[in-house]
C-alpha cells in the first residue's frame, strides 16, 4: 500500500508531524523507479563527452567513504553509494572491481573493499577522532538501472576483513582480495561468497635491526588458513590479526623500515597486497610487496603455490618455494634489493610487469609464455633517467586493448603531482611522459574499444583530485572531468569476458 506522489505532495503541504510524516516518508521508497537515464541536452561539452562513448566509470572515493558510477557519454553520475548510510562509522572506500555485465547502463555488481580505519590517520588530516571504526569490509554492491545498493558485507558473511586491492578472476566466477596490515590473501566465490583458498603470509627478518629487516635477508613463511569448523568462518574481522595500524601507503615501502609505520609487528610484515590474474586462465599471482616477489598459485589445483617470481633487478627470476608441511611453504632470501608494488599480465599473457618501487624504481618484464611459470625469465627492465631515487615510483599500470604499449602512473609523494607514462612493447622503453597530470594519481582504466585511458588523481585526500582522460590513438591529452574523491581504484565497467582482460583482473 503505497502514497501516490500527489498523496505525498498533499500531505507534505498539510500539518502533518511525527508519525504521520514517518509513514510519508516510508512510502516515499514505494514510487515506482524512474525512467532511463535521458541521454542529456547538447551543446559543445556534450559533443565531448559523447565522443567518449556509452561507458559507464567506476570509483571508489576512499576517505569520501562510498562509490560512484558515470556515464562517460554525458558526465552525469548515474548513482552513488555512502557506506556510513548502511551503518559503517569509517568506510575508507578503498579498491574495487566489476563483474562484466551485458548492458552497464541497466545492471552491474561490483566488489569494494574498506581499508582499516586507522589509515584515517595517514594522511595527517587535523581530526579529533581518537578511536575510529575498525574498517576492513568487503562490500557487494549492485547497480539495477536506476539505485546503487549494497547487497552484503563479504567480510560479515565470511569472517575475512581484508581491505585492500580487489580483482576479478578470468572467468568472472570468483574474485580475489588480499590485505598486507594483516598479511591475508583470499578468492571468494562470485556467488556464495565462500572462501575458495586463503592464504597468511609472515616474514621473519634476520637481523634483529628494523632498519635491515627486508634488505638484511630473511624468511617468508606462507600458510593455507581455513575457517573455523563449527563456524564455517574466519575469525579477522576488523583489526583482528593487523600486524600495522595502517597499510605501507603507495611509495612508502621505506617508512617501515624508518619505524615510521606503527603496530604490533611491522618487522613481521610480507606486504601482500593484490591478487593478479593471468587472462589464459590458469595462473594467479600474490604480490608480496617488502619481499619483492610474487606467489604463482595454480588455480587448477586448488590455487597450490608454485613458484615465486622476483621483481628486483639483480635478484633471481624465479624463487622456488620449499614445501615445509601440507599446507605450508617458505622462501629464504640472502637480501632482498627493493620492494616491489603493483603488477599486471598483458590481455594474452605473454607479458607479467612487475613494479620496482622505492629503492629501484623500475619495471620487471617477465616472459611469460612458456606454460611453466618456474621457467618464466625476466627478460628486460623498464627505466627512465628521471625514475632515480626514492620517487618517483612506476605505479599502477595498465596494457593498451592491443597489447602493444602499457600506460604506468609516475607517482610522486601526493603534494607533488604524478605523471602518466606510455610504454613502447615493442622496445620497452618510455615513448613518452605526460608530466604533472594531477596528485597522488593512481589506477588506470580503459574504454574498451582501446580509444581512451582513464587515469584517476587522488590528492592525498585532501587536495586536487579528477579524472584524467588520455586520447589513447594520439597519447595526447583529450581533458579532465570532476571527481571529487580520494580515489584509489576506478575500472570502466566490462561487457564480458574479453573486456575483463583489460580490466581490474590482469593489473592493478
Ligand atoms: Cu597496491
Ligand atoms: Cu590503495
Amino acid at each position: 500500500m503505497g502514497f501516490t506522489r500527489r498523496e505525498l505532495l498533499e500531505l507534505g503541504s498539510a500539518a502533518v508531524v511525527g508519525a504521520g510524516m514517518m509513514r510519508a516518508a516510508e512510502k516515499v521508497f514505494e514510487a515506482p523507479a524512474p525512467a532511463a537515464t535521458p541521454a542529456g541536452k547538447g551543446g559543445k561539452l556534450a559533443e565531448a563527452l559523447a565522443a567518449i562513448g556509452k561507458w559507464v566509470f567506476l570509483a571508489p572515493t576512499k576517505f569520501g567513504g562510498g562509490a560512484y558510477a558515470m556515464d562517460l557519454s554525458t558526465g552525469k553520475t548515474l548513482a552513488w553509494i555512502e557506506y556510513w548510510n548502511y551503518g559503517d562509522t569509517n568506510p575508507i572506500s578503498h579498491h574495487l572491481a566489476a563483474f562484466p555485465s551485458a548492458d552497464p547502463y541497466n545492471g552491474f555488481e561490483f566488489v569494494n573493499s574498506t581499508q582499516g580505519g586507522k589509515n584515517l590517520f595517514v594522511y595527517g588530516l587535523p581530526t579529533p577522532v581518537k578511536e575510529p571504526g575498525p574498517g576492513f569490509n568487503i562490500y557487494r554492491v549492485k547497480y539495477d538501472g536506476t539505485h546503487m545498493r549494497l547487497e552484503e558485507n563479504i567480510s560479515e558473511t565470511t569472517g575475512l576483513g581484508l581491505g585492500v586491492h580487489v580483482t576479478i578472476a578470468p572467468e568472472a566466477e570468483s574474485f580475489g582480495v588480499a590485505d598486507g596490515q594483516k598479511d591475508v590473501a583470499a578468492i571468494f566465490d562470485r556467488h556464495s561468497s565462500k572462501v575458495l583458498a586463503c592464504f597468511g603470509f609472515n616474514w621473519e627478518p634476520k637481523s634483529s635491526n628494523l632498519k635491515e629487516a627486508w634488505t638484511g635477508g630473511g624468511k617468508m613463511t606462507m600458510w593455507r588458513m581455513h575457517p573455523d569448523a563449527a563456524s564455517g568462518k574466519f575469525d579477522l574481522r576488523g583489526t583482528k590479526g593487523c600486524k600495522t595500524d595502517w597499510e605501507i601507503v603507495p611509495g612508502g615501502e621505506l617508512l617501515i623500515e624508518d619505524g615510521k609505520t606503527p603496530g604490533a609487528a611491522p618487522h613481521n610484515v610480507a606486504g601482500s597486497d593484490p591478487w593478479i590474474f593471468d587472462p589464459r586462465g590458469r595462473w594467479a599471482i600474490v604480490g608480496i610487496r617488502l619481499a619483492g616477489v610474487g606467489i604463482v598459485c595454480d588455480r587448477q589445483n586448488n590455487y597450490e603455490p608454485v613458484c615465486a617470481v622476483s621483481g628486483p633487478k639483480g635478484s633471481p627470476d624465479i624463487y622456488r618455494l620449499k614445501k615445509t608441511g601440507n599446507e605450508s611453504w617458505e622462501i629464504e632470501f640472502d637480501r632482498v634489493l627493493s620492494p616491489v608494488h603493483e603488477a599486471g599480465f598483458s590481455p594474452d599473457g605473454r607479458w607479467f610487469l612487475f613494479m620496482n618501487t622505492t629503492r629501484q624504481n623500475n619495471v620487471a618484464v617477465f616472459d611469460t609464455s612458456d606454460p611453466d611459470p618456474t621457467k618464466w625469465k625476466k627478460i628486460t627492465f623498464v627505466e627512465h633517467p628521471d625514475w632515480k631515487g626514492t620517487y618517483p615510483n612506476p605505479f599502477h599500470l595498465m596494457f593498451s586493448k592491443d597489447g602493444k604499449k602499457v600506460y604506468c602512473s609516475v607517482w610522486y609523494p601526493p603534494n607533488q603531482p604524478s605523471h602518466l607514462a606510455v610504454i613502447d612493447v615493442a622496445t620497452w622503453k618510455v615513448k613518452k611522459q605526460i608530466e604533472t597530470v594531477g596528485k597522488d594519481m593512481q589506477t588506470i582504466c580503459m574504454t574498451y574499444d582501446g580509444k581512451f585511458v582513464l587515469a584517476v588523481f587522488s590528492g592525498g585526500q585532501q587536495y586536487e583530485s579528477g579524472i584524467f582522460i588520455l586520447d589513447a590513438t594520439t597519447d595526447e591529452p583529450y581533458g579532465y572531468l570532476p571527481s571529487p574523491g580520494g580515489h584509489h581504484d576506478c575500472v570502466i565497467i566490462p561487457r564480458n569476458l574479453d573486456d575483463l582482460k583489460n580490466s581490474r583482473s590482469t593489473t592493478v
